[in-house]
């Protein structure tokens, strides 16, 4: 338990310095397309461009050189489009003359360094223009973006997946250890009320009460371990285990759930436990905000994909004014966004004020 947690929060911790880091990296790209807005604008003056720009003739010798282009490749004057930076510079050429198009953009390495570059040929046709753009450090930030968003992902994957295992295990411990240290509890009670003594007859009501209670408190804690693992889904699947939770929620919240739902072919169990996780949400929102007095649950199988729809005719929500206003208003939706994203799958939500909510819940079969 001290372990799972433990781990738990270094993976939080890990996950929050990596939010940190893409942060960064976010400005860093900023600042790229920032820079090249002003290149854009400072075409026309090659000498004060701040990025090389080289023109050649037809003929492939180097007519002129800004000066960031001389101080880097000198070279050029001599090589002309021999030079690697240029390399299969004739045949682009010949077929940005032969389509008329404006311009083509490529990328060059040369040496450790990738360059952008954008060719194009001078309004007369005799001159070719190179604008070339070091893009190196950029490259570099983009892949390491790349390589943490694949590690937040695993990171998200695993608290998810430990979360359930978790859930998993206070589950059967709740079932198993509290569950029959109550019924043995109340085993004992009954035996003891059949051999009260005729003197203790009195105590006999007292009895009836705490033996209900015992009742009760075994009740919810079967309630409390089937909400934190559905042991259902291990026997019957997933179709009848989101059944029986409409059926349970319904009769908790006497609100009317029309359930309507297919066998699916065996699920991995991520997938399972997501669209009961989904599910659990959709119907807790819906009794919560939605004022709805009936609501519709439908599974289906589509050749690519299975998806859960839960449709209510209560108050509705401006989801796109919510999303943008109060982005961190309930964790709700976002992690059931985040529990299908993970299995690459998507949640749409279809919801206006006073119409009523829909969400569909959809993951591929072939589950990341
Ligand atoms: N079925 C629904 N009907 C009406 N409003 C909803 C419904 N589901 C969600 N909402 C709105 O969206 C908000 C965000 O939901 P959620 O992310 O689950 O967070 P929470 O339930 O903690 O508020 C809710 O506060 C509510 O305003
Ligand atoms: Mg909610």
């Amino acid at each position: 338990m001290q372990s799972v947690l433990e781990n738990q929060e270094n993976l939080n911790s890990e996950l929050i310095a990596l939010r940190d880091r893409v942060a960064e990296l976010e400005v860093i790209a900023a600042r790229h397309e920032d820079v090249e807005r002003k290149l854009a604008r400072l075409a026309n003056f090659p000498e004060q461009n701040p990025n090389m720009v080289i023109e050649i003739d037809l003929s492939g010798h180097t007519t002129y050189l800004n000066p960031v282009a001389q101080d880097q490749f000198p070279d050029l004057w001599v090589k002309g489009h021999d030079h690697p930076i240029l390399h299969d510079l004739s045949s682009i050429v010949s077929a940005l003359r032969a389509d008329r198009q404006g311009y083509f953009v490529r990328e060059v390495d040369v040496a450790d360094r990738i360059y952008e570059q954008k060719i194009c040929c001078t309004a007369e046709d005799v001159l070719v223009r190179i604008y070339v753009h070091d893009i190196t450090e950029l490259k570099r930030a983009e892949d390491r973006l790349q390589q943490l968003a694949e590690r937040m992902r695993w990171l998200t994957q695993r608290v998810v997946l430990a979360q359930e295992e978790e859930r998993q295990r206070v589950s059967r411990e709740l079932h198993d250890e509290a569950g029959q240290a109550l019924t043995a509890l109340k085993i004992s009670l009954e035996l003891i009320r059949a051999d009260l003594p005729p003197e203790a007859a009195a105590l006999r009501p007292n009895f009836d009460d705490v033996i209900s209670l015992t009742d009760a408190t075994h009740q919810q804690i079967r309630l409390l371990a089937r909400g934190l693992r559905p042991p259902a889904l291990d026997t019957v699947g997933l179709n009848l285990t989101l059944e029986g939770f409409c059926n349970d929620f319904a009769r908790l919240t006497h609100l009317d759930i029309a359930y309507t739902g297919t066998e699916t072919r065996p699920l991995p169990d991520t997938v399972n436990i997501c669209f009961y996780r989904v599910l659990q949400e959709a119907l807790t929102n819906v009794a919560a905000h939605a004022q709805a007095d009936r609501v519709w649950v439908e599974l289906r199988c589509e050749s690519d994909r299975t998806c859960l729809t839960i449709r209510d005719r209560g108050r509705g929500f401006d989801w796109q004014a919510q999303a943008t206003s109060r982005p961190q208003a309930g964790i709700g939706l976002l992690g059931m966004r985040e529990r299908l994203d993970l299995l690459g799958g998507w949640l749409d939500i279809d919801s206006v004020p006073g119409q009523g909510t829909c969400l569909t819940a959809c993951l591929p079969l072939e589950v990341l």
